[in-house]
């Protein structure tokens, strides 16, 4: 990776408001980025590690420097923040992709006679969205983008449709669901999409693994010269 001065890894579910007792967020724990976060600071020397509301065990990767932020506007604006020529992008977290319209300053109470509640969400921007606005702005070189891509169907579909409309150069895709093994502690097996037609299956092996494996990847393709 000598070409790259720096990784930015995002990582973790990003929280949106209802009340202040309630908000919207999903599932993911954090664990893939804290992993790659861990194995990047064994490749370059500045590594930022932006998480959302990670598990605790996922919170401080080792040689990291690291940025807490809670929204998905947030996190845009700490990864917009970071970004800057000869940088890796790795978009590890699951940003929270809509937010309440309004949200309540005083908990919602239950009303008498309705048995439904309407929530009205607006889109969180696309963060990887802006990143590529920054970098057209600003003309900055060399940067790599790499997104994540957790389905529960028709994965290759949709990895590739995400690595085209987010003008990433590699989507590392997985499927996930409440039954299946992409969140949490359990072993997984992910397959890494190149902008250039590359297709690489790595797994089933623990996140530790996986991410070690993906950088390995990454390391290897960058010293052959094709990106
Ligand atoms: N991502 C992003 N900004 C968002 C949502 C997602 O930059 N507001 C990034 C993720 O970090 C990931 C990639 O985009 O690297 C794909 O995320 P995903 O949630 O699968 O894609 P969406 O565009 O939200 O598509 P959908 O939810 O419709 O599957």
């Amino acid at each position: 990776m000598d070409k790259y001065s720096k990784i930015i890894i995002s990582s973790g579910p990003t929280r949106e408001w209802i009340d202040p007792v309630r908000f919207i967020s999903n599932a993911s724990s954090g664990k893939m980025g804290f992993c790659l976060a861990n194995e990047a600071s064994k490749l370059v020397n500045e590594v930022v590690y932006i998480r959302g509301l990670t598990d605790p065990k996922y919170s401080e990767p080792k040689g990291a420097r690291i940025v807490s932020v809670e929204t998905t506007e947030e996190m845009k604006d700490a990864v917009l923040n970071e970004i800057s020529s000869s940088a890796i992008l790795i978009m590890a977290a699951a940003p929270a992709d809509f937010r309440p319209k309004n949200s309540n300053e005083s908990k919602i109470k239950k009303e008498e006679g309705t048995d439904t509640l309407v929530l009205e969400l607006v889109k969180n921007p696309d963060i990887l969205a802006s990143v590529h606005e920054k970098i057209q702005a600003n003309s900055l070189s060399n940067i790599l983008r790499i997104g994540f891509s957790a389905e529960t169907h028709f994965l290759d579909e949709n990895a590739l449709g995400k690595l085209k409309r987010k003008n990433l150069d590699f989507i590392v895709g997985n499927y996930v669901g409440k039954d299946s093994k992409g969140f949490g502690d359990l072993d997984t097996s992910v397959i890494v999409y190149g902008k250039e037609g590359s297709r690489k299956e790595l797994g089933p092996a623990s996140k530790e693994t996986i991410a070690k494996e993906i950088l390995e990847y990454l390391n290897i393709r960058s010293k052959e010269g094709t990106f």
